[in-house]
């Protein structure tokens, strides 16, 4: 079994567990003997299984049991030992004499009830508090459920209990420990230890964070060098161009080629905004404006490894943009391929609402495109449920002579995956997120899911004959391409052509770097849910390593180090995983190595139940962003820093997302 349906079905055993403990408790203090030895049987198996689904899950990582081995199994097994070893003997007479009375003494029913608020435990931490169990949390657990007990007890029981206040005492004064080591972190997470760069204590207290220096050792950079020191040149490269844009953000009421409106937020008054092209080589300035778009705008260039001083994260990289404020981005397009742009102040609204263009550069080295040749750019956007391609919501026809070659660029804007599916040619994926791919093979009735974030570049020639049909999720037709004047069709049905794993496409090549590393620091990235005060804000958030921004430790790296990161999904939900300024290379998804094509990616899937581990060398010194590009997801905790050492921030270094 896959580790996502282990990870359900353990907590559907666990919840089932608790009915039954809970169930035959009840049915016991109501005198009904065979119901409670039946429930009281299934609450044992549901409890064994749940011991099995543990130790299979166990399997796919430590990550993925942790609080269940350390908390959740040994609470159920003591409490369900207790249960079986006091009420079991007794509800076995009861139902052989078929005398009910018994089963209503305190000593069956409590210790039935008391497995079952045992085996509540599990799930609930597992929902709310999520990874990982720590000292503060099973304390606090474990005096809860002590307590729901000792109530029950003495409810249940008709003459006092002895020793009632003393226990009720201790239970007490072990959650107050628990809470009070919630409340006083301990010291490893708030200095970095013997590792402590000494330069970095002004990065420390701007972050207000903790740092996690990935097992490697801190140097004493001596001055902080400022984020905002790291811009652009001014030139571009020799036999460049410069190529100027100006964007203003504006909001804007939009009409679709349906008829449907949006009220968007817009650059230029248009979705997507102005497409910025340039060649390999140029250097590409852009001057935003901010004319009303109240919460402010910046530019980010999506998986553009721009100087960290473009990078547009307010707060981090410079203030956000007001109203009647300009900032202009200055750097060169040093890399070719498709990239797209968008705000990174409250980006979660306000890409959904339409703040992101593209940005498409062309190869140096490339042979001059022929006229007829089709190149598009095509950001897949959902605006109030409908799914845009480009700026249309309804299909993009074309003619396109046979032998034309053609090359549809696929951006996922949205904060979850889509699927595409091209039908009516054979194709290959010749680029992802920008990168040229080794030796792509031909494809044809595949689906292609595209992460939040990601892009895809699909290259073909036009057949003789038949409609070329590129769909989103198997039912929005987004292109149209037809040889001869008036072929039509959408196409066969596409909904059940199996997803190509990318892991295994194209032929292998050498890299840079390789899975042997050695690696200068290694970093751990478990993502859950759980309730969260970060940043004074209560919320049920989405965590990383059991907290949420701004409380996530920065992750410290020095220049030049080879870095490992290692993303663990424990939830039920999709993450696409996003670095800021640097490309990664896969190393391996639960546990194996890519068997094709070197993956040089910005935005990966860790779907439910994965493990990605994925390598980068930091050759781009500055603050990055390193977030979940679900932007809802990061609005909600689950993003962090990553700091090369001594690199300082001028502005309030809250700020993110
Ligand atoms: Cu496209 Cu920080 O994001
Ligand atoms: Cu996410």
């Amino acid at each position: 079994m896959t580790a996502d349906r282990l990870m359900v079905l353990d907590l559907l055993t666990s919840v089932a567990a608790a009915a039954a403990w809970l169930g035959a408790g009840a049915t016991a203090a109501a005198r009904r003997p065979r119901a409670a030895a039946a429930l009281f049987v299934a609450a044992v198996l549901a409890s064994l299984t749940r011991i099995w689904s543990v130790v299979a899950l166990a399997g796919a990582g430590w990550w993925f049991v942790q609080e269940k081995v350390t908390l959740a199994l040994p609470l159920l097994l003591i409490a369900s030992v207790a249960a079986t070893a006091l009420a079991g003997p007794r509800l076995v007479a009861a139902v052989r004499t078929r005398a009910a009375a018994p089963t209503a003494a305190p000593v069956v029913v409590v210790p039935l009830l008391a497995a079952g608020y045992a085996a509540v435990a599990g799930p609930v931490h597992a929902l709310l508090l999520g990874y990982p169990a720590t000292w503060s949390t099973g304390l606090v657990v474990t005096a809860v459920v002590a307590f729901a007990v000792l109530v029950t007890w003495r409810v249940i029981a008709a003459a006092p209990v002895p020793g009632l206040r003393v226990a009720v005492a201790a239970v007490t004064a072990i959650a107050l420990v628990g809470v009070g080591l919630a409340v006083v972190p301990p010291t490893e997470t708030t200095t970095t230890g013997d590792a402590a760069p000494a330069g970095s204590t002004a990065l420390m207290a701007q972050h207000r964070t903790a740092q996690d220096t990935g097992h490697g050792v801190g140097h004493d950079t001596g001055q902080g060098r400022p984020v905002d020191g790291f811009r652009g040149p001014d030139t571009p490269a020799p036999g460049g161009a410069v190529r100027r844009f100006e964007l203003t953000a504006r909001t804007a009421t939009i009409t679709l080629a349906s008829g449907k409106r949006v009220e968007a937020w817009t650059f230029d008054g248009q979705v997507p905004g102005p497409a910025i092209t340039a060649a390999q080589g140029d250097l590409i300035e852009v001057r935003l404006r901010n004319a009303d778009v109240s919460y402010g705008v910046t530019l980010h260039w999506h998986g553009y490894d721009v100087p960290a001083g473009e990078d547009g994260v307010p707060g981090l990289t410079q203030d956000a943009v007001m109203p009647g404020q300009e900032f202009t981005y200055r750097f060169r397009a040093d890399q070719a391929g498709t990239y797209w742009y968008h705000t990174h102040e409250v980006s979660d609204e306000g890409v959904r609402k339409g703040l992101y263009g593209t940005l498409v550069v062309a190869p140096r080295s490339a042979a001059p495109a022929a006229p007829e040749d089709v190149d598009l750019a095509l950001p897949v956007h959902t605006f109030t449920g409908t799914v845009v391609f480009g700026d249309q919501d309804r299909p993009i026809v074309r003619q396109a002579p046979p032998g034309t070659s053609v090359r549809l660029r696929l951006i996922n804007t949205d904060n979850t995956p889509h699927r595409f599916t091209l039908s009516g040619v054979p194709y290959r994926l010749v680029a992802v997120d920008g990168d040229d791919l080794h030796e792509p093979g031909e494809l044809a009735r595949v689906g292609l899911r595209l992460p939040a974030g990601g892009r895809y570049d699909l290259a073909f020639t036009m057949p003789a004959t038949g409609a070329v049909v590129l769909r989103a999720d198997d039912r929005v037709v987004g292109v149209r391409l037809t040889p001869v004047d008036g072929a039509a069709g959408d196409g066969e049905d596409t909904s059940g052509w199996p997803e190509l794993d990318l892991l295994g496409y194209g032929t292998p090549a050498p890299t840079a770097f390789t899975a042997a590393g050695p690696f200068d620091r290694r970093f751990t990235l478990v993502l859950d849910r759980g309730v969260s005060l970060a940043g004074g804000r209560p919320m049920y958030a989405h965590t990383v390593n059991g907290h949420a921004f701004p409380d996530i430790p920065t992750q410290l790296v020095a220049d030049g180090d080879l870095i490992k990161l290692t993303v663990v999904n424990r939830g039920l939900e999709t993450h696409p995983w996003h670095l800021h300024g640097h490309r990664v290379l896969v190393l391996s998804r639960d546990g194996r190595a890519p068997t094709g094509t070197p993956l040089w990616l910005d935005t990966f899937d860790v779907r439910p139940g994965e493990v990605w581990e994925v390598a980068f060398r930091a050759a781009n010194p500055g603050l990055w962003m390193n977030h979940c590009h679900n932007l809802s997801h990061a609005d909600m905790g689950m993003m962090l820093h990553l700091a090369y050492e001594g690199v300082t921030t001028p502005f309030h270094g809250a700020h993110s997302g």
